[in-house]
């Protein structure tokens, strides 16, 4: 799956989304009750997918409003949560010309192609002292899959470059102060995360999540490159007919510096 644009429509499934990757909002209520929504502030939800964390921060805010640049997923966001306003868009070119008094982000700012650039687009949707608070894969997330998929990739003369930013605090640290925030909270934890689907976990996973992974492979040699993944990371990640992914994530609080931003 590609990091999507307004310009290139991606391939998200919200069906299967929602069905077999429901851990991921469900996780992300967590980073809801950081963000503290209160009753009179309107949020924007960036990289909202199928509304299930808009719709939680809209019952605690005055309005809470996605953003997404998955027309499927606006789609299935608008049936989802129809007290909530959604907008297809890039979150590098936020449409909007009112101010937001937060912003909030889950496990979508590592499929963006520019951290930066998305961060000064939010610094711009705010008011002053508006708060960015969000969650994305920090550095090392899903690193046995990826480095498994990777070793595979190889043996059978691919090249493979991960299609995700994963970074770092202190990289993501210069990344929003850059854009004219104060990092005021960042933690960086690892997550291991139960996959569903028993056997076929890690199939189903590239399947949702890997379609840029595994861009250079012909579809009819698809199956055995998972064949090849499992195989590496059977003794590590599987027990029990399950499969568990070492997901490592960074949470953070940015709050938009009063001064203008003097770039
Ligand atoms: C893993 S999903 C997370 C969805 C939701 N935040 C959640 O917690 O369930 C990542 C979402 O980011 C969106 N996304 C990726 N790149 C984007 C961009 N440049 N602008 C806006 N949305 C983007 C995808 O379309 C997808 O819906």
């Amino acid at each position: 799956m590609s990091g999507p644009t307004t310009d290139r429509e991606n391939d998200w499934n919200p069906q299967q989304y929602d069905e077999a990757f429901d851990f991921v909002a469900r996780h992300g209520t967590a980073v809801v009750d950081l963000l503290d929504p209160q009753p009179t502030e309107r949020i924007l939800d960036l990289g909202c997918g199928t509304g299930e964390l808009t719709r939680t921060i809209d019952e605690r805010a005055a309005a809470a409003i996605g953003v997404d640049a998955s027309r499927s997923m606006v789609r299935t966001a608008r049936s989802n949560a129809p007290a909530c306003s959604f907008a297809h868009a890039d979150a590098h070119h936020l449409p909007f010309s009112m101010k937001f008094d937060a912003v909030f982000s889950n496990a979508a700012l590592h499929w963006m192609d520019d951290i930066e650039r998305v961060c000064r687009a939010v610094w711009t949707a705010l008011e002053r002292g508006g708060r960015f608070v969000g969650e994305l894969g920090g550095a090392g997330n899903v690193h046995g899959i990826c480095g498994a998929t990777q070793a595979e990739l190889a043996s059978r003369g691919y090249a493979m470059e991960l299609p995700w930013t994963f970074p770092t605090i202190e990289e993501f640290a210069t990344l929003v102060s850059t854009a004219g925030f104060e990092l005021t909270g960042a933690w960086l934890f690892d997550r291991p995360t139960v996959l569903e689907g028993g056997d076929n976990g890690v199939a189903r996973w590239l399947d949702m999540f890997g379609d840029e992974l595994l861009g250079a492979v012909p579809p009819t040699e698809r199956p055995s490159v998972v064949d090849g993944v499992e195989t590496r990371l059977r003794s590590e990640q599987y027990s029990d007919g399950t499969w568990t992914a070492n997901y490592r994530r960074l949470r953070f609080v940015a709050v938009r510096q009063t001064a203008e931003r003097i770039t």
